[in-house]
């Protein structure tokens, strides 16, 4: 059996994972836009490349494109390197129904990073580092980060104000700082994120990995409609608005998305409104989008490829003597 384990790590160690690539980036899972094309771009061209399990629409899908990523991911790039390892997004939440047939998925083709959201990294750790693989989970606040900690996750994604899709309010100079207090593991960083300079920033501030959504909707291989990528397109800082209205975690959502949705500057904030909205059917929802505040520096669409050569000259341009 072809399997993606030979990209997955003979140490856990932050600099282990950062020698696999050229810049310290995550392309960050994300619901109905991440695709097998833009994993497989962002992994050749070295950064990790993430992607929910459910956006393969069956677990039957699921499987088929883990045997297509391994394939893919198995051949050296043109510099004769093994391209960056891939990450799998699970919903551990235990009203996932996909959570187990995806789990069993994940394990057979030895997924070489695991990121759990919403919850219960403690339901993988076992089988994921028995194969060999690593657990990142997400956090938004301290008391979340103490909780995946005392799990032994091999990295947390700090989720700060500004990230696209559900995301903190923590400021992330001092939230990585908090949380350094006491852990020593990879973290990684996410909120408006989009330049090779704020990788730089992101390791001076303490932390391994910078973690980057809306930045990747807007490329070829998103599976995104045009409708979205036009609204990051056209969308400035002030028009990404946050609202808990909807699921009880803050979102990021476009402010035309949340008048839609009848939601105002004053009800966004009102969690007595969560009854009345089914974050599942928000999210389905045609004219509603969410991006990130990073939206505001997206001003044209450019290939994986591209993004990752334009952040890595950044990068190094930002490099201190
Ligand atoms: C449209 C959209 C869908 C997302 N879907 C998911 C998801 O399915 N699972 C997940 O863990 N995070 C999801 N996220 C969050 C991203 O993984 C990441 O945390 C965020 O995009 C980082 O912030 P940035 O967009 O400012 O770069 C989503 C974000 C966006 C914008």
């Amino acid at each position: 059996m072809s399997d993606v384990l030979p990209t997955a790590f003979a140490s856990t160690t932050a600099s282990a994972l950062r020698e696999r690539l050229k810049i310290p980036l995550i392309a960050a899972p994300m619901f109905k836009v991440s695709s097998p094309a833009l994993v497989t771009a962002v992994c050749r061209a070295g950064a990790i490349g993430a992607f929910p399990s459910i956006n393969a629409r069956t677990p039957g899908l699921f499987d088929e494109w883990m045997r297509e990523l391994g394939e893919a991911l198995s051949v050296p790039t043109d510099d004769g390197s093994l391209p960056a390892p891939l990450a799998v997004n699970l919903l551990t939440h235990d009203s996932n129904p996909r959570f187990e047939p995806d789990f069993e998925i994940v394990c057979k083709w030895r997924a070489p990073i695991v990121i759990t959201s919403v919850g219960r990294p403690e339901v993988v750790m076992d089988a994921v580092h028995d194969y060999g693989g690593l657990v990142f989970a997400d956090v938004v606040s301290l008391h979340h980060a103490r909780r995946a900690a005392a799990c032994g996750v091999d990295g947390m994604v700090l989720l700060c104000a500004g990230a696209g899709g559900q995301t903190g309010r923590l400021n992330p100079m001092a939230f990585v700082e908090a949380v350094r207090q006491f852990y020593d593991g990879i973290l990684i960083v996410a909120g408006g994120i989009t330049r090779g300079h704020q990788l730089r920033a992101v390791e001076n501030m303490g932390a391994d990995l910078a973690y980057c959504g809306t930045r990747f909707i807007v490329t070829p291989e998103s599976n995104a409609p045009a409708d979205h990528k036009a609204a990051i397109i056209g969308a400035e800082i002030d028009d990404v608005w946050d609202s808990d209205a909807m699921s009880g975690i803050p979102a990021s959502m476009l402010r035309s998305s949340l008048e839609r949705l009848g939601l105002t500057p004053e009800t966004r904030w009102l969690q007595e409104k969560r009854e009345k909205y089914d974050w599942g059917s928000v999210k389905e929802t045609p004219g509603v989008f969410s991006l990130g505040h990073g939206a505001g520096d997206i001003v044209k669409e450019e290939s994986a490829a591209s993004i990752i050569a334009r952040m890595e000259e950044e990068y190094r341009r930002s490099a201190t003597e």
